[in-house]
């Protein structure tokens, strides 16, 4: 089967063996499946943080599970299960919709509600720990369904305890968040603020603050409709306090945020910095506005991709010292 609809990046790579799981059932069966064939199980939600570096000998099964439920109400908060398929901005648009309030900064972002928790996705100031309180998940060893509370899942910037130590272990089939009736927002990130203004926005409203994220997102991410991507590429690094000021005598500008463990500084800095911002090689390159993006023009190879970032990243050890981490997961 070609996986070319299945990856943002519109790579065109194929797997042995594909299904499509709308319920646990057809998940545990899959697993069932890939034990007595004896063939590797890959998941795959949205296909939006994935490079397919080559074909796979595996079975891919894409998770499809649908359905948001309302499970518990009270005067404040409201706590939904919905299920692990559902497109991630679909369930933005639908909190709005509902007024409820949590997610609204995570709007457009890619992927399915299934890889949400996976690496704690988060944008402007939010991530998704802050409305989560539980997930279900079907154990690949011993088929059964368990329960993930908050501190279960270990959450970290773009970390769970299901990429460290329980990777390709569990399968999540559902996630409960708990959504506010009452509006708590977060404008802090500077970008919401100016576009906020530049919209005119007279009553703040999460309906508004969706709609400067999208204004922001499309005016400097690539649309994978258009341009194949996988959103950043690289993670952005934290190093050490002492580390940082003596990168800020030779770089003056440097860019960086005060963590309680060191300082973040933006990938995207450092590879606009080391040469890269926009360039482009034959069919793949390093998007123009936001070069923590790697972008695939068109009939760009995977394992292509892999060694531009693979260059990206050594450059950018060479001038800074500093060794990216990828945050997309190479198959
Ligand atoms: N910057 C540059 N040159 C550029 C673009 C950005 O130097 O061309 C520097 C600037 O200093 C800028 C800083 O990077 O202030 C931050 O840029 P931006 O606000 O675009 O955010 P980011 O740190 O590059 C992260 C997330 C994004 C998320 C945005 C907004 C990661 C790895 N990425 O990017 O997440 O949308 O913040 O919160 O943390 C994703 O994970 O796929 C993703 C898009």
């Amino acid at each position: 089967v070609s996986l070319l609809p299945y990856n943002t990046f519109g790579i065109d790579k194929k797997a042995k063996y594909f299904s499509i799981a709308n319920n646990i059932h057809d998940v545990i069966e899959a697993i069932q499946f890939s034990k007595k064939n004896n063939i590797p199980l890959v998941v795959l939600g949205g296909g939006s943080n994935i490079l397919l570096t080559k074909d796979l000998e595996a079975l891919l099964l894409k998770i499809d599970i649908q359905g948001i439920s309302l499970i518990k109400e009270t005067s404040e908060s409201v706590w939904i299960e919905v299920g692990a398929g559902v497109n991630w901005h679909s369930l933005v648009l639908y909190c709005i919709e509902k007024e409820w309030a949590g997610v609204e900064n995570l709007s457009l972002i890619p992927g399915t509600v299934g890889a949400s928790p996976m690496q704690n996705i988060g944008a402007y100031g939010i991530e998704i720990k802050e409305v989560f309180e539980n997930l279900t998940a079907i154990n690949r060893d011993t088929l059964s369904i368990e329960k993930f509370d908050w501190a279960q899942c270990e959450f970290g910037y773009r970390e769970s305890v299901f990429k460290n130590k329980l990777k390709n272990k569990y399968i999540i089939s559902s996630v409960c968040f708990k959504l506010n009736k009452n509006p708590v927002f977060n404008t802090n990130y500077g970008a919401i603020q100016d576009t906020l203004q530049s919209m005119q926005v007279e009553e703040l409203s999460i309906k508004a603050i969706s709609d400067a994220v999208i204004k922001i997102r499309q005016s400097k991410l690539p649309d994978p409709k258009q341009i194949g991507n996988a959103g950043s590429f690289f993670k952005n690094p934290t190093v050490e306090t002492a580390k940082f000021e003596a990168l800020k005598k030779e770089y003056p500008l440097i860019p960086g945020y005060p963590l309680q463990d060191g300082v973040k500084i933006p990938a995207a800095w450092l590879i606009e910095q080391a040469g890269w911002k926009g360039k482009r090689f034959g069919n793949i390159g390093v998007h123009q506005n936001q070069p923590l993006v790697l972008v695939n023009y068109g009939d760009g190879d995977g394992a292509e991709i892999k060694i531009l970032s693979e260059k990206i990243q050594a450059s950018v050890e060479e001038k800074f010292g500093i060794l990216l981490s990828p945050e997309v997961n190479f198959l």
